[in-house]
This record gives structure tokens, C-alpha cells and sequence, in this order.
């Protein structure tokens, strides 16, 4: 992680009365491929990065929360038995994990912390689920003797969302952040929440993230649509195959027997996510035999359905994509949620460099602006720093 502890702690020290309290981290992550699968039960291919959060918290010995947002100096304080909570969202996720660690029984006391982080905010690379599972990490220490086990800390930061936030994400994100193991991608199933991490050190290519600067808003409600699109489809199917719970159960075949049932948006989302399906499945076989063009190639797939069917990219991602293509990068896609952020990029080592300058320059005469490139190192997952 670059940021370092220093930076968080003697800002704790100065905001507060001196003294020192457990610093934990967290971190962002990427996507390999598998996008907007998670809730629909499917699988993810997600890793953790080094970039994350780091929050120093001291018990206070009242029933307040001191909160001190280093990045954007903001300071608030809450009562944990308060029903509302702050409104500033950056306050609200560590609300939101404080009223559901409470929720599992978690005996949550005051305390004063004081939190930054390098993760670009808005840019698909998770920043609030490091802050959630940082902060769920962190009371499972201080007040819960660790007695919850990773995954419930997952669904915290994924209840949060939900419950406090109005997304209605899947469980990828969080899930990266608390288990992200250094050098290695994860492949999760989100029915069954089994997983396997990968080791990813592919000879001869690198991992880039290229940030089109287009602040995505999730809970502007397109991805909560998007989700209940694909519900829609999953009811109508239910009808004939009473079964089926997500579209991880439907296949091809199933979809066309319910077309006229739904609307042409809903098959199309529908199509993109089981043809997302099978695409995690081909991409996790290639990885094992190392045939990295496979997996690019899957990604350029993904990028077209995630555009044209599901209809998340936008303009920016699209061009960033089609340069991408014409450079001769392996594969490359829109990560995350969509509407903004980055795309992912697959590329050989030897077309690196002109593949950078000319995304950024390409970028800057069209848009006006240059994309902020980012080169992936696969990191650890949330954990105590001291
Ligand atoms: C966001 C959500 C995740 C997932 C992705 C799309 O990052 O938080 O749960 O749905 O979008 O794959």
C-alpha cells in the first residue's frame, strides 16, 4: 500500500488527545472477469489491490463514534444508538458497519478514528467496500475478540450497501477486499460462496487499470435497475421452471422460452449475464493452462456485451476500448459497476509503452483530458497493521 501509516496516525494523533490507537487496512480491488454475475449467483474473478484504506481506531470509553476523514477533512461524530446516522456517505458506511456488527451481537463501544485511503474514489475499483471492510475488520478486533468468521464480515460491508447506502450490490467487492491474497485472483462462486484463489504472475503481460476520470454513481439507480431486470426475467422464468432461483439456473434455451413474457431490455441483460456465465468458466480453464489470449479475447467479449447489451459503458469506456483494440492489447473491458471508472486492460509486455502513450494522448485530444493509468499489483486483503 503506498499510502502509509504514518500518514494516518499522526493526523490521529493531532485530531485526537496524543495517543494511539490499532491501525487496519483494506484494499480495493479489480475484476478479472465476471461482471455483474455476483448477484445473480454467478461466479467473479476479482483480486485485491494495493491500494486501500487505512483507519486507526481507540476505543473513547462513551457510546460515540469520533470520525475523522483525513482526505477530505471532514469530522463527525455519532451515537451508536442513534436510528438515523450522518448523511455524509463517507461517515454512513462506517455507520452502516458499526449498526450491522451490532446486529451479529458484536458488544460495538465508542471510539475515535481518523481514516484515509488511495483508492480512486468512484473508479470501479471499490473504495467503499475497503472502507466497509476495514471498519468491519477492525470492530471484530477491538470488540468481537474475532469471533466473526471473513465471510460474515463480507456480507456486513454488503449490508451496509443495502441497508444504509440503497445499493444493491452483490457480494464481489466486499468479498475481494477482506480475502484478497497477494498475487493471487480469486474465483468465487456467489451462490455457494466457494472459492479458490488463482496464482496470477502472467510471463510477458501486465495488468493496467486506465481510469476515464468519469466518476460512476451507483446508486444513481441504473444498477439497481440492472438488477432488477435481470429478477424480472428470473420470475417470468420461475412460471415454468419453478426452480430456478437467479440466473445462474437458466440457460439459452430457457431464455427464449420466455421471451415474449419480457421486455427486449430484459432479454438482452439477461443474455449478457449467461453468456457471462460461461465466459468465467472458460476463462478460469485458460488461466490454468496459461493461455492468456483466451482470456483476453473473453475480455474483449465482455467489454461488447457489457456496452451493447447490459448497457453500463459509456462513450469514454467505449473509446478507451476500441484504442485498446487497435493497439493490440490482449483484452480489455469496463470493470466494476460501470457508468464511469476504468477499464481493464490485458496487454503483452512488449506493446506497453505504446500502448500508454497513445490511450493518453488519443484521450486528451478527444475528451479534453488525460486518462489516469494505474498498473495492478495484486495485494493482501484486509488485516491489522499494528
Ligand atoms: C459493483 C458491485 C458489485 C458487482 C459489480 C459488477 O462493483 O458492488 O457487487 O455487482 O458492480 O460486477
Amino acid at each position: 500500500m503506498k499510502l502509509k501509516i504514518d500518514d494516518v496516525r499522526s493526523r490521529f494523533q493531532k485530531h485526537f488527545d496524543g495517543s494511539t490507537g490499532s491501525v487496519y487496512a483494506s484494499p480495493g480491488r479489480i475484476n478479472l472477469i465476471g461482471e455483474h454475475t455476483d448477484y445473480n449467483g454467478g461466479f467473479v474473478f476479482p483480486g485485491a489491490v494495493e491500494q486501500g484504506i487505512i483507519a486507526e481506531l481507540k476505543p473513547n470509553g462513551t457510546r460515540k463514534v469520533r470520525a475523522y476523514a483525513i482526505d477530505l477533512k471532514d469530522y463527525v461524530e455519532f451515537s451508536l444508538d442513534d436510528e438515523t446516522g450522518p448523511s455524509a456517505s463517507h461517515f454512513r458506511y462506517i455507520f452502516g458497519v458499526c449498526r450491522e456488527m451490532m446486529k451479529l451481537g458484536i458488544p460495538v463501544e465508542g471510539f475515535n478514528t481518523a481514516f484515509a485511503g488511495d483508492v480512486p474514489l468512484g473508479a470501479g475499483m471499490s473504495s467503499s467496500a475497503a472502507l466497509e471492510s476495514c471498519f468491519a475488520f477492525a470492530l471484530n478486533d477491538l470488540f468481537g475478540e474475532n469471533k466473526i468468521d471473513k465471510m460474515t464480515l463480507a456480507k456486513v460491508g454488503q449490508a451496509t450497501e443495502h441497508n444504509y447506502i440503497g445499493v444493491n450490490c452483490g457480494i464481489m467487492d466486499q468479498f475481494a477486499s477482506v480475502f484478497g491474497k497477494k498475487g493471487s485472483l480469486i474465483r468465487l462462486d456467489c451462490r455457494s460462496l466457494q472459492y479458490k484463489y488463482f496464482p496470477f504472475e502472467p510471463e510477458g503481460y501486465k495488468l493496467v487499470l486506465v481510469n476515464s476520470c468519469v466518476k460512476h454513481e451507483l446508486a444513481s439507480s441504473a444498477y439497481n435497475q440492472r438488477r432488477q431486470s435481470c429478477e424480472n426475467v428470473v420470475a417470468a422464468m420461475k412460471k415454468h421452471w419453478p426452480e430456478v432461483e437467479s440466473l445462474r439456473d437458466a440457460d439459452y434455451d430457457m431464455l427464449n422460452a420466455v421471451k415474449e413474457e419480457i421486455t427486449d431490455e430484459e432479454y438482452l441483460r439477461a443474455k449478457y449475464v449467461i453468456d457471462e456465465k460461461y465466459r468465467v468458466m472458460e476463462v478460469s480453464v485458460a488461466l490454468e493452462e496459461g493461455d492468456y489470449e483466451t482470456v483476453g479475447k473473453k475480455m474483449f467479449q465482455t467489454h461488447h456485451g457489457l456496452s451493447k447489451e447490459y448497457e453500463v459503458s459509456c462513450p469514454e469506456l467505449d473509446f478507451l476500448n476500441e484504442v485498446a483494440k487497435n493497439c493490440g492489447v490482449t483484452g480489455s473491458r469496463v470493470m466494476g459497476g460501470g457508468f464511469g471508472g476504468c477499464t481493464i486492460n490485458l496487454v503483452s509486455q512488449d506493446l506497453y509503452d505504446n500502448f500508454i502513450k497513445t490511450v493518453k494522448s488519443s484521450y486528451k485530444e478527444k475528451f479534453g483530458k488525460e486518462p489516469i493509468v494505474i498498473d495492478v499489483v495484486i495485494g493482501d486483503g484486509s488485516r491489522k497493521l499494528c
